[in-house]
């Protein structure tokens, strides 16, 4: 079983560099799932009020016998719970569905510009932290002029940022601003969504020189730029596989030509934050 590294924050802690995706995991199946994904050797459960699915990552905490200390578990507050109150609540749910005391990670799910309630959201995370419930507080899909606000108005930086990053849509600009501010990039949909980046001529030479599969060599990618990645699977032999990934390790060269297979706003697949302010979860 490969280990995996850490990434330290700007608040001390750390997160697995490599964790497990819940998203579109059916609430039914993710206590198993999950329960795989420990045994395979993941420390890092990366899930969301809006996957409906927390009972099942807690079911799987509650069955495992490894120490809670040894697993860090990311959630996130929903676009329809953003201000205090409705906050509070939601993270109170949360950690009722997850069986934990403390949470190691919670996530703005989206800024949700038209919604105008980040800020105040964020607030409420710095409360709860103070308080001692959630160990590290971070953003997702937040933009430069997003994370500038909560700058401006609070003076306290996320300690990471989940955005869509893979290799058609590689965020050169988000990942320069990260690394300038000291916040964390973790890459969602680091295998494309298993789209055609696994297909892709240049990875698939890069894969056959390494005798690894496609998907391992774009989450090799992503770790060698130091992202954080959080690949989602269901099925155990591809749990383990991209686990695996750990062990590929990839020549400058490669990551450069990977990396230049970026396509702009084409490459984009998942919602444009400037925009989505609606309710579902993602
Ligand atoms: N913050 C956000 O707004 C946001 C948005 C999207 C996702 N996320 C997070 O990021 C995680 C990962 O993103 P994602 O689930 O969208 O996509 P992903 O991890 O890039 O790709 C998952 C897809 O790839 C397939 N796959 C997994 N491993 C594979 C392998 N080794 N070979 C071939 N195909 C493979 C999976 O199929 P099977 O499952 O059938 O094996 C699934 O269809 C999510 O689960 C969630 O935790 C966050």
């Amino acid at each position: 079983m490969p280990s995996t590294p850490a990434i330290t924050f700007h608040d001390g802690r750390s997160i697995p560099q490599l964790g497990f995706g819940v998203w579109q995991v059916g609430p039914e199946e993710t206590a198993e799932v999950v329960g795989h994904a420990l045994e395979a050797g993941y420390r890092h459960i990366d899930t969301a009020r809006g996957y409906n699915n927390e009972k099942g990552v807690g079911a799987a905490l509650a069955a495992t016998d490894i120490p809670r200390d040894e697993i860090f578990v990311t959630s996130k507050v929903p676009n329809q719970d953003q201000g205090r109150e409705a906050t509070l609540a939601s993270f109170d749910a949360t950690m009722a569905d997850l069986g934990l005391e403390e949470l190691d990670l919670y996530l703005i799910h989206w800024p949700a510009p038209g919604v105008g309630l980040a800020v105040e959201t964020w607030r409420t995370l710095v409360e709860l932290q103070e308080q001692g419930r959630i160990r590290s507080i971070g953003v997702s899909n937040f933009r430069a002029e997003d994370l500038a606000l909560l700058e401006a108005e609070t003076g306290v930086l996320p300690v990471l940022n989940q955005i869509e990053l893979h290799p058609y849509f590689a965020q050169p600009e988000l990942r320069a601003l990260h690394a300038d501010k000291g916040i964390v990039t973790e890459s969602w949909s680091p295998l494309g969504q298993g789209g055609g980046e696994l297909t892709d001529p240049v990875v698939e030479d890069i894969a056959a020189a390494h005798g690894a599969t496609t998907a391992q060599v774009v989450l090799a990618w992503n770790l060698a730029l130091g992202n954080v990645v959080i690949p989602k699977s269901v099925t155990p032999e591809r749990i383990a596989q991209n686990l695996a990934s750990l062990e590929v390790e990839l020549t400058s060269e490669e990551v450069t030509a990977i990396t230049a297979l970026h396509r702009g706003e084409a490459g984009r697949q998942g919602p444009d934050p400037s925009v989505f302010g609606g309710h579902q979860g993602r």
